[in-house]
């Protein structure tokens, strides 16, 4: 599915990542922990293209997409959820999510639709027509996960989705993430709270100083977190 070789980015003159190697399986959820400015976000706007790495690579299903725009890393059915969500606040929920539909790359196998959207999230299903600046964060949040599934990604790409919700709203979110493998997508998940990513992550990556430091393998999160030496070096905890 997606995997980076020796990754190095950063910005300008300052490398940030170095020798980054992550791989996400077909229908996993792989979580990328770490504490703040431990270079998470700087990954995530690497894979997607936002920045430009200076060494490395970037393969997703055999193909190398280090030197693709982002658009055409669109079409080789990654989708993202940035920090800050990115929505167009003026638009309605319905015409957010239209505009996603029109830029859709073609129709995969378990192809998502309007209406599957409106399934997976039915508090704003009933907001279809508002504004989406004047929905709440959480609600906001869904919008742009929605969004993103309607590209028609098979890897969706999250960076902190429950940073300022409150914890019903993160449960709700986290129940349709976890739902998406069984749809054919993998998720790479960026999350500080690393027990709300030990319910849904298969495994993890620990980031510090732009470099993975530590691997979290299938059924390993409750030692990792149990391990009070490592989570107070990697997450400050
Ligand atoms: N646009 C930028 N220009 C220069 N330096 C930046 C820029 N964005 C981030 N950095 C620096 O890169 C380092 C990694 O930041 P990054 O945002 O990737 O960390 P993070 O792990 O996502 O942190 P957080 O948990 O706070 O979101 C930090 O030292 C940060 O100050
Ligand atoms: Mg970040």
């Amino acid at each position: 599915m997606l995997e980076t070789h020796q990754l190095a980015s950063g910005y300008g003159k300052m490398t940030i990542l170095r020798e980054v190697g992550i791989r996400v399986g077909d229908g996993e959820v792989v979580a990328i922990v770490g504490a703040n400015g431990a270079g998470k976000t700087t990954l995530v706007r690497t894979i997607c293209g936002l920045i430009a790495p200076s060494a490395g690579k970037i393969v997703k299903n055999g193909v190398d997409l280090t030197q693709l725009p982002t658009h055409k890393r669109m079409r080789h059915g990654i989708a993202v959820v940035l920090e800050n969500r990115r929505l167009w606040g003026e638009l309605t929920v319905r015409e957010n999510l239209r505009l996603a539909e029109v830029n859709a790359r073609s129709a995969s196998s378990s192809r998502i639709t309007f209406e599957d959207t409106a399934k997976l999230f039915p508090v704003i299903a009933e907001r279809h027509a508002s504004p989406v600046e004047l929905l709440s964060g959480g609600e906001q949040q869904m919008v742009a996960i929605a969004r993103a599934l309607l590209m028609q990604p098979d890897l969706l790409i999250m960076d902190e989705p429950s940073t300022g919700l409150a914890p019903k709203i993160v449960k709700d979110i986290l129940r349709v993430l976890g739902g998406l493998r069984e749809r054919g997508i993998s998720l790479l998940l960026v999350e500080q709270n690393v027990a709300l990513v030990s319910e849904i992550a298969d495994r993890g990556y620990v980031m510090s100083v732009g470099r993975i430091v530590h691997t979290v393998g299938p059924g390993e999160w409750a030692g990792f977190l149990a391990d009070e030496k490592l989570v107070k070096a990697y997450l400050g905890g």
